[in-house]
C-alpha cells in the first residue's frame, strides 16, 4: 500500500505546478472610483497578493474623473478593505506592502491627454512588463467602452493584434453586454475595432465560482455519472438561483433589466451550458468555448406564441421574507409606480440536440425568494418497473442528483432505502458531499479567480462573443413573446414565497414539480 503522506506531497506538488503564470504586468482600473473597485476588484487583488500569486512586479493603476492622489486613493481603498474583504481582520503589514503598488490618475474617460499621461506613468515604473503588459478593467457602463477602447488605441497603449509578442493588452468588461442581439452586436463591433476577439474578456461572475468549475471537473472525471448524462436516463433538470434580497438600490438599473437580461441571458445560460454541453476535445479555452456555444444554438427558441405557455414572469409584492419585511418592487427606489419589469423569471428550455432531445430544463430565478440559494438538479428516471408496489405504491421516488453551487457548496444522491425494521418500507435518503467538511471552508471569491485568469492569458472562464450572441437570440425569443404586455394579477407574488402560482403549473403540465432548494444554515438578513 502507498504511504498517504507521500500520496499528499505528491498531490501539493502538482497543484504547486498547476499555478498560473503570470508575467509582469500593470493593470489599469477604468471607474476606480465605482463600487465594484473597492468592493470586488481591489479586495480580491489584495488576497491574490497575499496568496504569492500577484506577478513580480506589478502595478495597479486606477484611472477615474475625481482628482486625488496616489495616498488619497490607497487610504480609500484601505478603508473599504475593512468593511468587503473577506478575511478580517486586514492583514496591515501585507496591506502596506500591496499599497506601495497602487497608483492614481485622474482624467475624462474621453480625454486623450488623459490616456497620454497614463502612457508616461506606465512607461516610467521602469520594468518592460509594467509597461507593455497591460490588462484594462472597464468598471465602466458599457456606454463608455468604445470610448475607453478607442482612446487607449489613440494614446497607443492598445495594439490590435492576436499574438503576446512584444507584451499584450487585453481588455475586461463587465454586463450586460448589450441588451438584445442588436445592441450585443454593435458593443461587439465597438469593442473589436480596436481589440482582437482573443485580447477581449468578458466576465460573468458565476464562472468564476469554485462550485461552477467543478463542475466540468465533476462531469468529466467521474466515468459513473457522465454516462448517464443523456435522455436515456435523465427525466428533467432543474437550475435554480434564487435570491432572499430585493433590488435595494439598485432600482434605477433593474429597470432597464428585469431577471431575463440580468440573470437569465448570462448566470443560467452559462451553467445550463456547462451542465448540458458535449466533453470538450481539451482543456483549452477555445474547446470548451466551442462546446458552449454549440450547445447555447441548440437551444429552441420559442415562437411568440409558445413564450405564454413556456415561460412565466412574475413581480414580488410586498411581503415578509422570514421576519423582515420587503416592500413590493413596485415601491423600491428608482422603480416606476406602474412598472412591468419582471423579478422572478421560470422556463421551460428544450435542447435540440441527441443528447438532451426531450429532456426539459427548468430555469428560475427571482428576487425576493425565501432564501438565497443556487443550485442545480439531476431528476433521473424511475425504475421501469416498480417491484415494491405492493408495500409502497405505485410510484417510487425517482433517484436524483443535486449540485449545490451556494451556499453549503457541494453535492447529493438521493436514492431509495430500507427502513429498518421486520416491514418493507422504502424511504428515500441521501448521501452528502460537502466542500466545507471535505475541504474547510476555504472558498476564494469568484473575482480572484478570473482577475488571475485574466492576468494570464487564460480565457477558458470568460465568454467569447458567440457565446454572448447566441444567448441573446434565445432571450429575444422570449422578449418577442411578452412584447411589453402588462403584467397580470397572477404575475404578482408575494416577496418571502417561491414564486407565482403559474411556475408551478407549468411543471405541474409535464407531471414535474419544483424542487426548492432546502434552507442549510439560519437564513439571514442580506439587505
Ligand atoms: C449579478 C446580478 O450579476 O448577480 C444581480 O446583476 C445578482 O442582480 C447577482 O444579485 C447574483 O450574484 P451572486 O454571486 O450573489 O449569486
Amino acid at each position: 500500500m502507498e504511504d498517504a503522506s507521500i500520496l499528499d506531497e505528491l498531490l501539493v506538488c502538482r497543484l504547486e505546478q498547476g499555478r498560473k503564470v503570470v508575467e509582469p504586468c500593470t493593470l489599469v482600473i477604468f471607474g476606480a472610483s465605482g463600487d465594484l473597485t473597492s468592493r470586488k476588484l481591489v479586495p480580491a487583488l489584495y488576497h491574490l497578493f497575499r496568496a504569492g500569486q500577484m506577478p513580480d512586479p506589478f502595478r495597479i493603476v486606477g484611472f477615474a474623473r475625481r482628482p486625488k492622489t496616489d495616498l488619497e486613493w490607497r487610504a480609500e481603498l484601505r478603508e473599504a478593505l475593512g468593511r468587503f474583504s473577506r478575511t478580517q481582520p486586514v492583514d496591515g503589514a501585507a496591506w502596506e506592502a500591496f499599497a506601495a503598488n497602487l497608483h492614481y490618475c485622474a482624467g475624462e474617460f474621453h480625454d486623450l491627454a488623459a490616456y497620454q499621461r497614463l502612457k508616461r506613468m506606465v512607461r516610467g515604473f521602469g520594468h518592460p512588463g509594467l509597461a507593455h503588459n497591460l490588462l484594462c478593467y472597464l468598471a465602466v457602463s458599457p456606454s463608455q467602452f468604445g470610448g475607453v477602447v478607442d482612446r487607449l488605441s489613440a494614446a497607443a497603449l492598445l495594439e490590435k493584434r492576436s499574438d503576446d509578442k512584444a507584451g499584450w493588452q487585453r481588455v475586461v468588461v463587465e454586463k450586460p453586454f448589450g441588451s438584445d442581439l442588436t445592441s450585443a452586436r454593435n458593443l461587439n463591433a465597438e469593442l473589436t475595432r480596436y481589440t482582437h476577439e482573443t485580447q477581449l474578456y468578458r466576465i460573468d461572475h458565476y464562472l468564476g465560482k469554485e462550485t461552477v468549475q467543478n463542475l466540468l471537473l465533476f462531469r468529466f472525471s467521474n466515468a459513473i455519472f457522465e454516462r448517464l448524462w443523456n435522455r436515456d436516463a435523465i427525466e428533467q433538470v432543474q437550475i435554480t438561483v434564487s435570491e432572499r434580497h430585493g433590488v435595494g438600490a439598485r432600482g434605477g438599473y433593474y429597470e432597464e433589466a428585469g431577471a431575463l437580461r440580468d440573470m437569465v441571458q448570462n448566470h443560467l445560460l452559462q451553467v445550463l451550458a456547462l451542465v448540458a454541453m458535449e466533453p470538450p476535445v481539451s482543456l483549452e479555452a477555445e474547446a470548451i468555448r466551442d462546446e458552449k456555444v454549440k450547445l447555447l444554438r441548440a437551444l429552441r427558441v420559442w415562437a411568440p406564441e409558445q413564450v405564454r405557455s413556456q415561460v412565466v414572469r412574475g413581480q414580488y409584492k410586498a411581503g415578509l421574507i422570514g421576519d423582515l419585511s420587503c416592500p413590493a418592487y413596485r415601491g423600491e427606489p428608482r422603480v416606476a409606480a406602474d412598472s412591468n419589469v419582471e423579478t422572478y423569471a421560470a422556463l421551460r428550455v428544450l435542447v435540440d440536440n441527441w443528447r438532451w432531445s426531450g429532456v426539459p430544463f427548468y430555469l428560475r430565478t427571482g428576487k425576493a425568494l425565501p432564501l438565497s440559494a443556487s443550485e442545480i438538479r439531476i431528476q433521473f428516471k424511475p425504475t421501469p418497473h416498480v417491484l415494491f408496489a405492493a408495500q409502497c405504491g405505485p410510484r417510487l421516488d425517482a433517484n436524483s442528483l443535486t449540485l449545490r453551487l451556494q451556499p453549503d457548496e457541494g453535492i447529493t444522491l438521493r436514492f431509495n432505502g430500507k427502513v429498518p425494521g421486520t416491514t418493507m418500507q422504502i424511504r428515500p435518503v441521501r448521501m452528502h458531499f460537502s466542500y466545507d467538511a471535505e475541504f474547510g471552508a476555504y472558498t476564494p471569491e469568484a473575482y480572484e479567480r478570473l482577475l488571475l485568469e485574466a492576468m494570464a492569458g487564460d480565457a477558458t472562464l470568460f465568454i467569447r462573443r458567440d457565446e454572448v450572441e447566441a444567448a441573446w437570440s434565445f432571450v429575444d425569443g422570449i422578449r418577442a413573446g411578452w412584447e411589453d404586455a402588462v403584467l397580470g394579477d397572477a404575475e404578482f407574488y408575494e416577496a418571502g414565497t417561491w414564486g407565482p402560482a403559474a411556475a408551478d403549473a407549468l411543471l405541474a403540465r409535464y407531471g414535474h414539480t419544483w424542487r426548492h432548494p432546502q434552507p442549510v444554515h439560519e437564513p439571514r438578513a442580506t439587505r
